[in-house]
């Protein structure tokens, strides 16, 4: 059952998903070559006590860090390790959500360190704008493959492929609620959207093909092919002309 949030409840999801766009702005120039990704995570976890805020993936189905760091074919829900030194020309996918006052927000960016090659900077450039794209599509009247389908053309047309292992998802007082939302499918089709429905846009797109493997870790998610892989993702609520990001620093 996909669920239609109170204005009270979309405020609380709004404020929770604030404070995960603070961060992860706040990551974004701090993360540096020559880091590890477990500096991240501390850096993330120092940040978040001044808020009173808990970090949302900790503990989650066994999940051992409140960020996932996911480095190049990396595609997500990558674990921060002291031995994992982030090195120029790498792109950075910081995943994060947090819990506050019972509500949910979550927000990814990937990230580009120095110098990055010229098709990583297009396939960011192009996550980046298939989230934009399938954010106009979370309008009241429209259905929800036309949020799925939006990313796809879009990634499709400009020569990438999109991850179909892991999916967006409906936000709230869970971290993961109905609906999923896939970043593939038919425009026209799928539940009618309505004003107050909260969700958890994530394109991931790769550079070749869109098939993955997991790690020995259970954890890390990466290319089959080795190719790089971008993940940019927003909270975002339901509204007459287009969604309303949450997970936006005002
Ligand atoms: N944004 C991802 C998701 O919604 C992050 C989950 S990481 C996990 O699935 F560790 F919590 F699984
Ligand atoms: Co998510």
């Amino acid at each position: 059952m996909v669920s239609v949030k109170t204005a009270e409840e979309v405020k609380k999801i709004a404020e929770a998903s604030q404070i995960v766009a603070i961060i992860l702005q706040e990551l974004s120039t701090s993360v540096k070559s020559g880091m590890s990704t477990e500096e991240i995570n501390t850096m993330a976890e120092n940040m978040l006590k001044k808020y009173g805020a808990r970090p949302a993936f900790k503990g989650y189905r066994g999940y051992p860090a409140s960020i996932c760091v996911s480095i190049n074919d990396e595609i997500v829900h990558g674990i921060p390790s002291p031995k994992r030194i982030i090195k120029d020309g790498d792109i950075v996918s910081l995943d994060f959500g947090v819990l506050m006052n019972g509500f949910f927000g979550d927000a990814a960016i990937t990230v580009p360190i120095g110098r990055i090659s010229e098709t990583a900077e297009y396939l960011l450039k192009t996550t980046k704008e298939s989230l934009n794209l399938a954010i106009k599509e979370a309008k009241v009247g429209n259905r929800l493959y036309d949020i799925s389908s939006a990313v796809q053309e879009y990634a499709e047309r400009n020569g990438f492929s999109v991850v179909r292992d892991f999916v967006g998802h409906g936000i709230g007082r869970a971290l993961h609620e109905d609906p999923q939302i896939p970043n593939y499918g038919q425009k026209g089709k799928g539940i009618k959207l309505e004003k107050g429905m909260v969700f958890a846009v994530e394109p991931m797109i790769n550079e070749g093909d869109y098939r993955i493997k997991i790690d020995a870790d259970g954890w890390t998610a990466r290319t089959l092919d080795g190719s790089l892989s971008a993940h940019f993702e927003h909270t975002i609520v339901v509204d007459y002309d287009h969604g309303i990001v949450l997970s936006k620093v005002n």
